[in-house]
């Protein structure tokens, strides 16, 4: 064999972080001391040159490799995508940014690696871990989404948040068809993802303050949380997006109430004129807030934001269409006026969520 197996992979998600990519390439290597290992960043798209100064690195280090994504994001998805890169039968996780202290690598990957345990957890919460200096608001916050989470476990983490680990290669192919991959929290999907209790074993630490570049966790990024916890729970009988579509539909539906009221007794319009300049707001609403949130994964920019809403308000006309016959047909059935009307109305939703995944955020 001309180069010794590979002990462990190290998976490095990067968003924009050009300047900590070569400081962390080498502590991390220092830390491994005499294990075999491969690091593998998993870039989406960076502006800041992060791939290029990656692959430079890589050009001088074979043990370096660099995976480009393009049409897709998302740091769970992108850490998905580590794992089925690599052969390694022991796989880390640890954030680009330097925030996690990479001295404790050895530990996970060898408490992994004898056998001991099938997964190994860096933690702020349990024996000398800490969260170093967060602001209290972002403790508290992460305590609390912590709580949301134990429902959804067989195994009980100190920190399910956290985004630092080693775990068995087999086992997380195992999981990986049954993982949501939405959001920000893979660690929290792997094990609310595997049907029985795993092996775990939990190696303190401090999470450090980031020097270099800037968070990526914005609010989107706790509503995709809220999504991955709706996910595991109702995955199997709603679609989560069929959930959001809906609930942003019931929105845009007061939205459309007020944009009636403005256009007739502010600008004085004539009904039928209020009207359809209100479902035009409406439908707008809703795709402006499906595109950010709901589809965010597959988000349209520029030109195509434009095609795309083109599409969503022809397919919504059809089903506004579909909604006032079927509704119509009921009532002359006998059914009571609010019962065809809300038939009518689910029914176009459905038509709606339906036809717009397909024409407007098809994936590519
Ligand atoms: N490829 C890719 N795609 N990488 C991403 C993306 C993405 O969409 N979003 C973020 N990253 C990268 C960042 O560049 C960084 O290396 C790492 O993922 C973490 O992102 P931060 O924006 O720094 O997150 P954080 O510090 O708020 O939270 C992190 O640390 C927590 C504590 O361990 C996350 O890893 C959390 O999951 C973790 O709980
Ligand atoms: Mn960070």
């Amino acid at each position: 064999m001309a180069t010794p197996p590979l002990d462990c992979a190290v998976i490095v998600p990067v968003l924009n972080e050009v300047d900590n990519v070569e400081e962390l390439t080498a502590r991390v290597f220092a830390a491994l001391g005499p294990l075999e290992g491969e690091i593998l960043f998993i870039d989406d798209g960076s502006s800041d040159g992060t791939p290029d100064l990656v692959e430079r690195i890589a050009a001088a280090d074979r043990r370096v490799r660099l995976v480009r994504r393009v049409g897709r994001r998302g740091l769970s998805s992108a850490v998905t995508e580590g794992f089925l890169s690599t052969i390694a039968p022991v796989v880390a996780v640890i954030d680009g940014d330097l925030q996690h202290d990479e001295t404790i690598l050895p530990q996970l990957v060898e408490a992994v690696a004898s056998g001991g345990a099938d997964l190994a957890v860096g933690t702020r919460y349990a024996g000398g871990g800490s969260v170093g200096e967060w602001a209290a608001a972002r403790v508290r916050i992460s305590r609390f989404a912590t709580r949301l989470s134990a429902g959804i476990m067989k195994t009980q983490l100190s920190d399910p948040m956290s985004g630092f680990f080693a775990i068995r290669r087999g086992l997380f192919l195992d999981i990986a068809p049954r993982l949501s991959q939405r959001g920000y929290k893979i660690l929290l999907d792997i094990v609310a993802s595997h049907p029985a209790p795993i092996a775990l074993a939990e190696v303190p630490y401090s999470f450090r303050t980031r020097v270099a570049g800037t968070s990526k966790l914005d609010g989107a990024v706790a509503l995709q949380y809220g999504e991955l916890l709706l996910d595991k729970l109702l995955g199997r009988i709603l679609p989560v997006r069929l959930i959001m579509f809906g609930a942003i539909g019931l929105v845009g539906t007061v939205v459309h109430m007020a944009l009636l009221w403005l256009g007739l007794a502010v600008a004085a319009f004539a009904f039928p004129v209020a009207q359809a300049l209100a479902t035009l707001g409406a439908m707008t609403f809703n795709y402006t807030l499906n595109n950010a949130l709901t589809y965010r994964d597959r988000m349209r920019r520029g030109w195509g934001w434009i095609a795309g809403w083109a599409s969503f308000c022809a397919a919504c006309s059809l089903g506004a269409f579909a909604n006032v016959g079927i509704s119509t047909l009921l009532f002359s059935d006998a059914w009571g006026w609010w019962l065809s009307g809300l038939a009518g109305a689910a029914i176009g939703s459905v038509w709606n969520y339906a036809a717009t995944s397909w024409l407007t955020w098809r994936r590519r």
